[in-house]
């Protein structure tokens, strides 16, 4: 028996100004995207800005339902336009932050697991990793320039499937 180690590494910068141009345009157009969510239900209002190979960026933010599971995350939001509009163009970067109505949220906001998912497949598409940017509504800011890999070092991956 022996182990398995994969490191996942996050850069942490304190603010926005520390990001490079790109990085800092990205999250403030993310912010932006935090406007148009839809979550009365929770309450917590997630923005997305993706940017593209061909430079267009788009937006994306979480859209809730009355029947919950029907609800998408923004960033599924975001990269599910991107695909279906923009289906041979890679996906460079990817921005997200949020904000709540009751408290303030200080720490980045982490993608749940069926985002990362998602977010994955474009990155085998395209082979190349999406650069992640995550902030909360205030607070220190991660980078992960590996994409997902960063949060799913074991991710599920057939080669087969691909060829069948
Ligand atoms: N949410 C996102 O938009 N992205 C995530 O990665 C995690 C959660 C949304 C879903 C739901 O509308 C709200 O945040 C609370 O879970």
């Amino acid at each position: 028996m022996d182990q398995i180690k994969k490191e996942s590494v996050l850069l942490r910068f304190s603010n926005i100004e520390e990001l490079t141009q790109s990085d800092r345009k990205l999250l403030l157009l993310a912010r932006e995207a935090v406007d148009s969510s839809y979550a009365p239900y929770s309450k917590f209002y997630v923005g997305c800005a993706l940017l593209l190979a061909n430079g267009v960026v788009i937006k994306g933010s979480n859209q809730e339902n009355i029947a919950y599971p029907s609800g998408l995350c923004a960033e599924r939001v975001a990269i599910f336009y991107a695909g279906s509009t923009y289906p041979d163009v890679a996906v460079i970067a990817m921005a997200i932050t949020a904000k709540a109505n009751l408290y303030e949220v200080k720490s980045p906001v982490m993608s749940c697991g069926a985002c990362l998912q998602s977010i994955s497949e474009y990155e085998v598409k395209f082979k190349q990793p999406i650069r992640t940017i995550l902030q909360g509504e205030t607070g220190e800011i991660y980078v992960s320039e590996k994409g997902t890999a960063a949060f799913l070092p074991f991710q599920f991956f057939i080669e087969e499937l691909k060829r069948s």
